[in-house]
């Protein structure tokens, strides 16, 4: 068995391990970073593409950001279809902001360029990562990789390991609270290279179902469609997609839309999911980790982002001045933007999507599009929540 140290141990190669990888790097902290999976197997999995401004800004503070400012593309406005119509929440001249849609394997990218360049040291496909001693000061993680054991002795470890992570089952039930809601639906995504004939998001609600007109680039579309929990990937064709997704989409944009070949097809259940706190003892949960978000929102990404912003400032704080006072904080500040933001998606989920409830349900639901469609003060809230709310300053 080979034994080795590092101050920091992040557990999960995606968007908030990397991420949290690089900002420990530029605050000259060292990190070991462990995945599960190969660097090609992260990068193939298609999932967000709308990022906040916060994201944008700390992706820049970063130095990751050369790309997406290059290829980002900037969306002041997003629509809602309803009833055969589209209404345009207008986020710019809302609230000041706009969002920015990049693919979260494009971020992937530069944040995996960004630690091979740095020299930092990752480990892809560690098998049976386990966790000791996160109660006490001198946690450890063992892992085997390529056949041979290993074993990591490190000052905290950070657990960045998804929804089905290790991270997360490690801590004592018995010390964490969970507040969870399953949805009785999924999202069927495609991903296709064709131009996109809708210039901004378009969410749907219809009579048939969700659909989101989507894209990752001017030549690459990525649309869903709400599905059953018991679908299968393989009862889609392509033809069968794009019919259901032209009849959701509404008239005018259906006429528009080249039946392309799909790249890419999943399903995703849709859950809410939150556990508190997100520490114990030496063992810090950031992201999908400590939390899941409906998709409806675009905020899940963006979460782990900023849980990240607020775990690195901790832990620098931690080695500068040897202060605990901002790592004892760190569950609480970041519950606070979590919960709005599982609030948001909660609300866009519901607002849009086919319920099995009743007729009185449905009306709600028409009623609250219809009053949004009709008060700049509704438009504004929502378009406050899209874009984000903003991250706590130190
Ligand atoms: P993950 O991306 O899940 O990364 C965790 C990593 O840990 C994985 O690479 C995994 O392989 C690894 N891992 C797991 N277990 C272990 C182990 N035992 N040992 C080592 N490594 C392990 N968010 C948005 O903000 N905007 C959007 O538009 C949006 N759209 C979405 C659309 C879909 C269809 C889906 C499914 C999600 C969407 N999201 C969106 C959510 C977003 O993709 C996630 O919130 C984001 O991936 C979270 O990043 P993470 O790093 O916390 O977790
Ligand atoms: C996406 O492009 O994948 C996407 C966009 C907006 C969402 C969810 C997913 O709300």
């Amino acid at each position: 068995m080979t034994r080795r140290r590092t101050q920091v141990a992040i557990i999960g190669g995606g968007p908030a391990g990397l991420l949290l990888g690089q900002l420990l790097h530029r605050a000259g902290i060292d990190a070991l970073l462990l995945e599960r999976r190969s660097a090609e197997y992260v990068l193939g999995r298609i999932r967000a593409g709308v990022l906040e401004q916060g994201t944008v800004d700390v992706l820049e503070r970063a130095g990751v950001a050369a790309r997406l400012r290059e290829e980002g593309l900037v969306h002041d406005g997003v629509e809602i279809g309803f009833q055969g119509r589209r209404h345009r929440i207008a986020l710019k001249s809302l609230v000041g902001k706009s969002v920015t849609v990049y693919g979260q394997t494009d971020m992937t990218r530069d944040l995996m360029e960004a630690r091979a360049a740095s020299g930092a040291d990752s480990l892809y496909e560690a098998e049976d990562v386990q966790l000791h001693d996160i109660g006490g000061t001198q946690p450890r993680v063992s892992f085997r990789h390529r056949g041979a054991s290993h074993e990591i002795d490190c000052d905290f470890i950070a657990g960045c390991d998804g929804f089905h992570g290790v991270c997360r089952p490690s801590i004592p039930a018995n010390q964490l609270s969970v507040f969870e809601r399953v949805y009785p639906f999924g999202w069927l995504g495609l991903l296709a290279d064709v131009p996109p004939p809708w210039s901004e998001l378009v969410y749907a609600n219809s009579e048939r179902g969700f659909a989101l007109a989507s894209m990752r680039s001017p030549t690459r579309v990525r649309c869903y469609v709400q599905c059953g929990l018991d679908e299968r990937v393989e009862d889609w064709s392509d033809v069968r997609f794009w019919d259901e997704f032209r009849r959701r989409i509404g008239e005018e944009i259906a006429d528009q839309v080249t039946l392309a070949p799909s790249i890419e097809k999943s399903i995703a259940p849709l859950r809410s999911f939150v556990v508190e706190p997100l520490r114990f003892g030496r063992l810090f949960l950031a992201g999908d980790a400590a939390h899941i978000v409906p998709p409806t929102g675009a905020k899940g990404l963006n979460l782990a982002v900023s849980d990240v912003c607020y775990l690195h400032e901790a832990l620098r704080d931690y080695y500068r001045e040897r202060s605990e006072r901002p790592l004892d904080e760190y569950s609480a500040r970041c519950l606070r933007r979590v919960w709005k933001a599982e609030r948001f998606s909660w609300w866009m989920t519901r607002q849009l999507h086919l319920f099995p409830g009743d007729a009185f349900d449905r009306r709600m639901q028409q009623t609250e599009l219809e009053y949004l469609f009709e008060s700049k003060a509704a438009q504004a809230s929502m378009a406050e929540n899209y874009v984000g709310l903003p991250l706590e300053a130190r």
